[in-house]
């Protein structure tokens, strides 16, 4: 089943800084319910575009726990289309095209409801990080360390507001901003010098390609478990009149008659249907595991490949380094050999195992934020307040 679409009206805009804008979106009545989100998440806007309909996802900045209006941030991208033409010319009192809120970029509050929070977030990457911190600190008593990484102070984003939120709470909450013109490119001992409690704090990151990788790696190597990473990238699909052609013909490829798909804590088995994806197939079957774009870009409908093979038509929502650790992209993934195949979709982790399974026990890391919140009440953790 598609997601829903319908138009919302843009009660107003704010020029954060010259290269982005912020939109709120008023929500009718009749579709309050349909527009509840979780922090994290995004929004899929359709627009026409020369002869053909585009499709972008924005995240949202607001905070559902506040009560804040819908509100999305959008930064220039040098020759997007879209990102420009947003900014210049959407303006309040005009409508637009809209999904209801998707995507799984979103706090775990059941497995580890008191772990440490690490957000990183490199330029436009803030808008969904900003809605997880002001939510972490609404309905949790997590500690929380936010590295910001942009070119120049310039060039922050809600600047004011993280200002305010890191003088509210002082006593848990550690901003650290970055500028590239200032000190050079973030390196692995700077992100490094800021980690604590790296066996069962989570760790969120949103951001451009090079950023998500230097912390990636950097948390890799600092013994970082796979399942405490959670990971947005900012993508945007191919236009409708390129979409490459899979040069595999995903109908020849051999393929079992069933398949097994974990949702929900369960393991359900899945018919095969010839030529129809993973997701498609478990929809026939009246499942609903979460998606959004369905064309490979948004990464809602990620799974991980217990057993079997599959082939994916396209992937931009993953690196080669998630698809080696065996995430797959439901919408795009159809089996690739006869292997009796699983999948675990229930994950809310980028690269993770299911956080049912989690060895990551709840009362451990509510141990260990009671500890965390102490020593950094203690004053033993300086807090570093730039700019
Ligand atoms: C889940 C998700 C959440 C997101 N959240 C945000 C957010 O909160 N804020 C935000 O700012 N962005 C966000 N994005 C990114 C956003 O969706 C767009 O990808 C971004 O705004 C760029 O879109 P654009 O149309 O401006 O650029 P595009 O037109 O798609 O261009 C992208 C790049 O391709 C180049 N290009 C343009 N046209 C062509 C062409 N015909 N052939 C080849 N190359 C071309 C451009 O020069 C540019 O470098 C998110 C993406 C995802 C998937
Ligand atoms: S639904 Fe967006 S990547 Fe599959």
């Amino acid at each position: 089943m598609s997601v829903p679409f319908h138009e919302l009206r843009v009660s107003a805009v704010i020029h954060e800084t010259p290269e982005c804008a912020s939109f709120e979106l008023a929500v009718p009545k009749e579709l309050e319910e349909a527009y509840r989100y979780k922090a994290g998440q995004h929004l899929t806007f359709k627009l026409s575009w020369d002869d053909f309909t585009v499709t972008r996802c924005y995240s949202l900045s607001s905070c559902p726990d506040l009560r804040e209006p819908l509100r999305i941030g959008v930064k220039r991208v040098e020759g997007g289309r879209i990102s420009n033409w947003l900014i210049d010319n959407l303006k309040a009192g005009d409508s637009i095209i809209a999904s209801v809120p998707e995507g799984r970029f979103v706090l775990d509050t059941a497995t580890r409801p008191g772990a440490p929070l690490f957000l990183f977030a490199g330029g436009s990457g803030i808008t969904p990080i900003i809605s997880l911190l002001k939510s972490a600190l609404t309905v949790t008593k997590r500690p929380i360390t936010l590295l910001y990484a942009n070119q120049n102070r310039e060039s922050v984003i809600y600047g004011e507001e993280l200002r305010q939120l890191a003088a509210a709470h002082s006593n848990r909450l550690l901003v650290h901003h970055h500028f590239d013109a200032e000190g050079g490119y973030l390196t692995p001992a700077q992100v490094q010098a800021l980690l604590h409690h790296t066996d069962i704090a989570e760790f969120y990151l949103c951001g451009p390609e090079p950023f998500m990788e230097l912390i990636e790696n950097t948390l890799s190597e600092a013994g970082v478990h796979d399942e405490l990473v959670y990971i947005e990238r900012f993508v945007s699909p191919a236009d409708p009149d390129r979409d490459e052609v899979d040069p595999v013909d995903a109908a020849s490829l051999e393929a079992p008659d069933t398949f097994s798909l974990w949702l929900n804590g369960r393991s359900r088995t899945v018919a095969y249907l010839k030529g129809k994806t993973l997701l498609q197939c478990a929809q026939a079957a009246g499942l609903q595991p979460a998606h959004s774009c369905e064309s490979g870009y948004c990464g809602s409908c990620m799974a991980h490949v217990n057993s079997g093979k599959v082939h994916m038509r396209t992937h931009e929502a993953l690196s080669e380094r998630d698809i080696a650790r065996g995430v797959a992209l439901l919408c795009q993934s159809v089996p690739a050999s006869r292997e009796p195949l699983e999948l675990d979709s229930d994950s809310t982790s980028f690269r993770a195992a299911s956080a049912v399974k989690s060895s990551y026990s709840k009362r451990a890391s509510q141990l260990a934020a009671v500890a965390v919140f102490a020593i950094m009440v203690a004053g033993t953790l300086v807090l570093r307040l730039v700019p």
